[in-house]
């Protein structure tokens, strides 16, 4: 498929080289359309008034759980909409705190390169209930140590969660085989999905885990949108995090009942033209095809690999296009990263970015001054692609 044809509807690619994808994706043009049709048509609040607009509203809230669970194909009872991944993640922990899931001496078992959304709330209720956080290590090309994983897994584990796509060093997770090992164990999976769900199919039922995660704006969607896919039997179970209007059922002075799912974890006023623009985006998606994405995905992965494989240039990832995600992370002999990026956006118009990537401890082992990472969509070209190798060069000549 020829997905050149699709950057007019994303205009901003008329004034830059954007390959900061993994940080936010760009939005088309029927995203922002989506959005403005709530503000301008029908700007009211769901679920509370019984006039047409506000039904138009409601209904179309609702729909955005439905396309959500096709998307992912689960129950739309199983789609809680939150903020973000870092929200749905933070809401995860306390479920499993307000339900006391874990017990003092309880084991964590996440990975070294997690986004701090993955981690620091793991350390947090660890430190609360002294549970022990540990940590699978990376093989020496860069990808997920399945025997590390098997010899760390005890019978204190109670969570295993781990990223499906890492956002620095772009290992993808052995699902299935993580998932098989735990087979039987009783331990609960969580999958953060936040740099998989915009690249590739991701169906949950197939995905054997308990929780998924991830993020609109990384998948063409308004930033405020977060999505966190639980088992049904499980939240039926677990206890609400959020609590006042919209999760209830009844309330006396005294006490309350929660509302169905995923009511019961969504209190509050949500972000009704957010939900206008995930369907739009879901439509987008759906309409490109989530396997035509990740071919494409590849090829220009495999290209870029080839491209950016340069004097000066050392890349810290898998360098396999069927083993990592669209991202390469690298730095340049000589340069910091955040002056290598600067420079690159400011002579090259090339948008990339430098830093620790919210990932500190797997890139300060790499570089303590940080990594700078460009990474891919479908609306990228080789051509984008030979431009940033063009401007390595001429800066390692500089330099
Ligand atoms: C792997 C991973 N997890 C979580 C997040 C957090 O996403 P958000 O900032 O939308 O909460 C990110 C964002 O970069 C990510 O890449």
């Amino acid at each position: 498929m020829n997905f050149s044809k699709y950057r007019k509807d994303f205009p901003v690619l008329d004034k830059v080289v954007y390959l900061d994808n993994a940080a936010t994706s760009l939005k088309p043009r029927q995203v922002i359309e989506a959005m403005d049709y709530y503000y301008k048509e029908c700007p009211v609040n769901i679920h509370r008034g019984v006039y047409r607009l506000s039904q138009e509203a409601s209904a179309v809230y609702e729909e955005c759980h439905e396309r959500l669970a096709r998307f992912f194909n689960c129950s739309p009872r199983e789609v809680i909409l939150t903020g973000n991944s870092t929200d749905a993640l933070n809401m995860l922990m306390y479920m499993l705190y307000n339900s006391n899931y874990f017990k003092k001496g309880d084991e964590i078992l996440t990975t070294v390169y997690e986004h701090h959304s993955n981690l620091v709330p793991w350390q947090f209720l660890c430190q609360k209930l002294g549970l022990k956080l540990k940590f699978v290590e990376i093989t020496r090309d860069y990808n997920f140590d399945l025997d590390d994983f098997k010899k760390k897994v005890t019978p204190r584990t109670k969570l295993v969660t781990f990223a499906h796509i890492s956002n620095t060093i772009a290992t993808i997770a052995p699902v299935k085989e993580i998932v098989d090992f735990l087979k039987g164990r009783g331990i609960l999976v969580c999958v953060d999905g936040s740099q998989s769900a915009p690249h590739k199919k991701i169906d949950f039922k197939k995905l054997r885990v308990d929780f998924f995660v991830c993020t609109a704006h990384k998948m063409l969607g308004p930033t405020g949108v977060g999505v966190l896919v639980a088992r049904g039997k499980l939240l039926e179970n677990l206890s609400p995090v959020r609590f006042g209007g919209d999760m209830i059922a009844h309330v006396s002075l005294e006490k309350a009942t929660w509302n169905d799912l995923p009511s019961k974890f969504e209190a509050g006023t949500p972000n009704i033209s957010g939900a206008f623009g995930t369907i739009a985006a879901i439509d987008y998606l759906e309409r490109l095809g989530m396997d035509s994405i990740a071919y494409n995905d590849k090829k220009l992965l495999e290209y870029a690999l080839d491209k950016l494989n340069l004097e000066g240039v050392t890349i810290y990832n898998p360098k396999n296009p069927k083993m990592q995600g669209s991202i390469v992370l690298f730095d340049m002999e000589g340069i910091n990263s955040r002056e290598l990026s600067t420079l690159l956006g400011d002579y090259s118009n090339i948008a990339t970015r430098a830093g620790m990537h919210c990932a500190e401890p797997i890139i300060s082992r790499f570089n303590k001054e940080g990594l700078v990472r460009a990474s891919f969509y479908f609306y990228n070209t080789k051509h984008d692609i030979d431009l940033l190798a063009k401007a390595l060069k001429e800066i390692h000549k500089k330099f």
